[in-house]
């Protein structure tokens, strides 16, 4: 490759950016049961990552998607790592997609002869695996990340479809892979009663079964009126079948629910009758389906094709389109996340799709509602993909006089000004500390462990705080005492509170009215200023006033580690008003320490750059860089002919060949030592 190739950089950037979105989308899928994205979006990204990889196979890093299954692990729950891993398929998209499919296992097979393929529905729900020994249910699995999964044996044991004995006929040991899925009316009346209480709404029947699934209260699992398909296995003691027919029959015969219809075919033609038949059929099914999966038919001919990376060769799965409706667009209104972002959304004549009534629609951001020229009034399509929340795809006709839309620079919520950086599609709201879109956010921010460290003030506590109107800004907490002092209810006599709490809380407070200048910077919450670049602002600007008074864009960009980015959110957020307001409330009650450096102590080191390689036996990396930098040494992480000394611990690689190839001064781990 050449070492400019701009196709190779570009696709290089573009690799980046998508191994990033996709990892957002699949912890939100995953961990979070709260897709942001439609399941035919997050495949375009997927799709585009596949390409991009295939092109340029030097860009698969290991932490790319594509090396991993499914979601990481949420905590609470205990692991089990599956015998068989459980893995994902392959995506077919449309016929073409379908008849490669079937050359490829007949090129792989080096065969001509057809090969019978077998066809079932694709169940849009949660993926378990069932453990049986000797026949008992013992364990069950979510897929985790294809290889752990969550042992949720107590909840699946509460599914009434779910056999917790096999028959005689069944081997000692066997695996019952499938979906499990909440009904469609059990799922409307979930999200009817918890919108009584006031608890989660659900986007869909799949991440409602996934939440249901999750529960430590397996009681509540038991209440959600979940069941169970089966359509695979993983492990297996000795077979049950040759073909994955004879497997579903196997199962249905055990006890098991199993889709219906299937069909298998040999050709093309007859997958897709299939599919278009079961298409016919959606609208009135009782659970939710997202294409259809096709599977080499013969076992034996599956062991051949085996898998490829984290999907086998012997099936794929054949989506669906999404499903289209034309409506009109009566407003968009800007909601504002617990990040700040403002998202349009569309405001619709209510219509049905696929069965659902839709009156709401993602616009994603200004960009695109730009792009797309999306006016109010408008006549729109749009598009469910059957999950989340449904977009508009495109603006089909103007209203007569209807204007472009002009996306507010304010935010909506609390006034503050709104704006946008470069290179991000995201406008967001720069009043974090006073917005009450994010204040309950930035509040446990403020108090969080690397900050004001307030003990006893936990995420609970603030949420409690902020919805009972007690501290609705961060000088709040500071003045809690005094007004807790005149209240009729005042904390002591609260649930969960008591004469003992409350002092210990008015203690931990007390205790925190004197802050660290770098602590008090990151505790703001500004974006992209964690505890380093905190710790470099302390640093420059010595004291609040200081900061406050000096502090601007051209300097901002001559610090070590802050870039045009960091400096625009930095100065957006010196400069808005509310921030001010907030900033001199605070400064009423606390005393922030002036930036104090670190002592250095005059050795060997001071002034010098050094740089640490290998692995040193008497202390850690962090502890080693942390006494070179209080005997005032400068860490760098490469070699060059600027370096002074190379401290070379067991195991140096490159960088001690490039010290000895530079002639740089090498210390062993003792000279090292000496010399401190
Ligand atoms: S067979 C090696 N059959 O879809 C994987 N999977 O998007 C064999 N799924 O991970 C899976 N319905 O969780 C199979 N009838 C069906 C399915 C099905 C839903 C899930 C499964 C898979 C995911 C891929």
């Amino acid at each position: 490759m050449e070492l400019f190739d701009t196709d190779y950089e570009d696709a290089r950037a573009r690799h980046k950016k998508l191994v990033r979105e996709i990892h957002h989308h699949d912890r939100l899928y995953h961990t979070e049961d709260a897709p942001e994205i439609s399941d035919a979006d997050y495949d375009q990204l997927r799709k585009e990552l596949d390409e991009i990889e295939a092109k340029y196979p030097d860009l698969i890093s290991s932490d790319s998607p594509s090396q991993k299954v499914g979601g990481a692990i949420k905590d609470g729950f205990s692991k089990i790592t599956h015998a068989v891993p459980m893995l994902s398929l392959g995506n077919a998209f449309n016929v073409d997609d379908v008849q490669d499919f079937i050359e490829r296992v007949q090129r792989f097979l080096n065969t001509s002869t057809p090969v019978e393929i077998f066809a079932e529905q694709k169940i849009d729900g949660s993926s378990c695996s069932l453990r049986y020994e000797n026949r008992k249910l013992v364990s069950a699995a979510t897929r985790g990340d294809g290889t752990v999964g969550e042992d949720i044996t107590a909840n699946m044991k509460t599914l009434d479809n779910v056999p917790h004995i096999l028959p005689s006929d069944a081997p000692d040991t066997v695996e019952v892979r499938g979906e499990v899925y909440m009904p469609g009316k059990s799922f409307e009346a979930l999200n009817k009663s918890q919108a009584e209480k006031g608890g989660k709404i659900f986007a869909n029947p799949r991440n409602a079964a996934a939440g249901s699934l999750r529960q430590l209260d397996s009681s509540i699992t038991a209440a959600r009126n979940l069941k169970f398909f089966g359509y695979a296995l993983g492990d297996l003691s000795a077979p049950i079948a040759d073909t994955q027919m004879g497997i579903r029959d196997k199962l249905s015969n055990w006890g098991f629910d199993v889709p219906s219809p299937v069909h298998v075919a040999t050709d093309v033609k007859g997958l897709i009758n299939y599919y278009e038949e079961v298409m016919k059929l959606r609208p009135d099914l009782e659970y939710d389906i997202d294409g259809i999966v096709y599977k080499v038919n013969d076992l034996s001919l599956q062991n051949r094709l085996g898998f490829v990376s984290r999907a086998p060769r012997w099936a794929i799965a054949h989506k669906f389109p999404a499903e289209q409706a034309i409506t009109t667009l009566h407003a968009i209104s800007i909601q504002v996340g617990r990040t700040g972002a403002l998202t349009p959304v569309a405001e619709l004549e209510p219509i049905t799709i696929g069965g659902v009534v839709v009156s709401r629609a993602t616009l994603h951001n200004e960009d695109e509602i730009a792009r797309k020229d999306i006016r109010v009034g408008d006549k729109v399509k749009i598009e469910r993909a059957g999950d989340v929340i449904p977009k508009i795809t495109e603006s089909i006709d103007h209203a007569a006089g209807s204007k472009p839309f002009e996306f507010p620079t304010q935010c909506p919520v609390c006034g503050s000004d709104a704006i946008r950086e470069e290179d991000e599609a995201v406008r967001r709201c720069t009043g974090g500390l006073i917005c009450d879109a994010q204040a309950v956010e930035r509040l446990k921010h403020f108090v969080s462990k690397n900050a004001f460290d307030i003990e006893g003030m936990g995420d609970k506590v603030i949420k409690q705080f902020w919805e009972e109107g007690l501290i609705k800004s961060p000088a709040d907490i500071f003045t809690l005492r005094d007004h807790d002092r005149n209240s009729l209810t005042p904390l002591r006599l609260k649930e969960g509170w008591g004469d003992q709490s409350v002092q210990k809380l008015w203690d931990a407070i007390e205790a925190k009215r004197e802050i660290a200048l770098d602590r008090f910077i990151y505790a703001l919450g500004i974006r992209q200023v964690g505890q380093a670049t905190a710790k470099r602002l302390a640093s420059v600007y010595g004291s609040l006033q200081n900061l406050r008074a000096k502090a601007n864009y051209d300097d901002l960009i001559e610090i070590e580690d802050i870039g045009p980015a960091v400096a625009t959110d930095i100065m957006a957020f010196l400069n808005e008003d509310h921030n001010k307001n907030v900033l001199d409330a605070l400064l009423n009650q606390l005393t922030i320490l002036d930036y104090v450096a670190p002592q250095t102590t005059e050795s060997a080191f001071t002034g010098k750059t050094v740089v640490l390689t290998g692995t040193l036996s008497s202390m850690g990396r962090a502890e080693a860089k942390a006494k070179l930098e209080t005997l005032g040494a400068k860490i760098s992480g490469s070699v060059s002919s600027k370096t002074d000394y190379v401290i070379a611990g067991a195991d140096a690689g490159s960088k001690l060949k490039k010290a000895q190839d530079l002639s740089v001064t090498v210390l062993s781990e003792d000279e090292f030592i000496e010399k401190t």
